[in-house]
């Protein structure tokens, strides 16, 4: 048996897939490349700051929607899912300076039927509403990499979330956990609604906006945003069981505080179709799961997933820190605002 086999398989076996209320599907995937590439934010060029990155094998720094679905494999589970998703990378700083990686153990990605079309005077969603697929060649990003501090009232910063998993309970924060962690799940709920027209905007944000009536994770779509699209929800995972000293983790881009995480999209469905029948055919507590689930036409890790998945574009040669701790974060980033006691959030409903 290769010597890999064994961590593929326990990063399989991660995900918790929980029931989420109006969950469409999810998908399961194991990690893809650990480097300094944003195809969204900084195509061509190498990015400010390290990624953890899942999906299709044709991540790399220049690439398009159009050329996501090329990829050759997946690290997904549903097979025709060559979309590319990314968070910053967790570190931890080390009393002598230098920096470990976090392990990085995989992720699990929800499809919801959380938001509804935009309508003179709606302010709540009608039963039985269906929201619709996102447009194929579709990237937004939700998040700010920049922020050190929070502000409870805005959407976009409600919808960046931490879990701190214990042997007994799994706490929720806005901020990076104020305590250690078995694991550490680092979630980023996108916004629902889509102005209809465009596939990208220059800030890459506000061709999407969150529900005007609701929460950030569902509710009606504001006029200027008609169009509620399925729900995009990440949740990446992190070995932190081997740091006691919680209050020593920090971002890539030199966070400290953890209000900097944010999550990059990039649609790369190879079969937009089958994506598009999701809501009729995928609904419910079994139907996520059922062969008749339009997107799960293969859905078990095919024979591909015993050789380890490798981005067709080698990652820049670059130390990241998988073989080690490294001097500094990658890029020379700065650690940038203090440890902020964590204030709890509403737990999803
Ligand atoms: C907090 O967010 C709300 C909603 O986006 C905004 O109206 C308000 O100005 C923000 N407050 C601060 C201090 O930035
Ligand atoms: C939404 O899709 C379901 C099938 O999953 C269907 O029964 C229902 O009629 C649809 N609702 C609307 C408002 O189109």
């Amino acid at each position: 048996m290769p010597s890999y086999l064994p961590t593929l398989l326990a990063a399989l076996a991660l995900p918790v897939v929980q029931l989420v209320h109006g969950q469409l599907f999810t998908v399961n995937c194991q990690p893809l490349t650990i480097q300094r590439a944003d195809p969204i934010i900084f195509p061509g060029v190498i990015s400010p700051h390290v990624h953890a990155v899942i999906g299709g094998t044709a991540f790399q720094q220049t690439m398009s929607t159009t050329t996501a679905p090329d990829a050759t494999d997946t690290t997904c589970d549903k097979k025709l899912d060559k979309s590319n998703y990314w968070q910053p990378q967790l570190y931890h700083l080390r009393n002598d300076g230098w920096f470990d990686l976090v392990t990085f153990q995989g992720s699990a990605v929800y499809y919801l039927n959380r938001a509804c079309d935009y309508a003179p005077g709606l302010t709540t969603c009608p039963t039985n509403f269906n929201s619709t697929a996102p447009p194929a060649g579709l990237r937004m990003v939700v998040g700010s990499p920049t922020l050190r501090t929070f502000n409870a009232s805005s959407f976009s910063q409600l919808a960046i979330q931490h879990v701190c998993l214990r042997e007994n309970d799994s706490p929720n924060f806005n901020s990076l956990p104020p305590m250690a962690c078995l694991r550490l799940r680092s979630e980023t709920f996108f916004p629902s609604c889509w102005d209809g027209v465009n596939l990208d905007s220059s800030d890459h944000s506000s061709h999407m906006a969150f529900p005007a009536f609701g929460d950030y994770n569902g509710g009606v779509c504001p006029q200027s945003h008609p169009v509620a699209i399925y729900s995009v929800f990440y949740e990446f995972y992190y070995d932190t069981s081997p740091f006691t000293d919680y209050q020593n983790l920090v971002y890539a881009m030199g966070d400290p505080t953890g209000y900097g995480l944010h999550g990059d999209f990039l649609n790369g469905w190879s079969d937009q179709n089958a994506l598009a029948q999701a809501v009729n055919t995928c609904q419910g507590p079994e139907g996520a799961y059922a062969t008749t689930c339009s997107v799960n036409v293969c859905p078990l890790p095919s024979s591909s997933s015993s050789k380890p998945h490798v981005p067709i574009v080698p990652a820049p040669a670059e130390n990241v820190g998988l073989t080690g701790p490294i001097a500094a974060l990658p890029g020379n980033n700065p650690i940038t605002g203090t440890f902020v006691k964590a204030r709890s959030s509403k737990f999803r409903t």
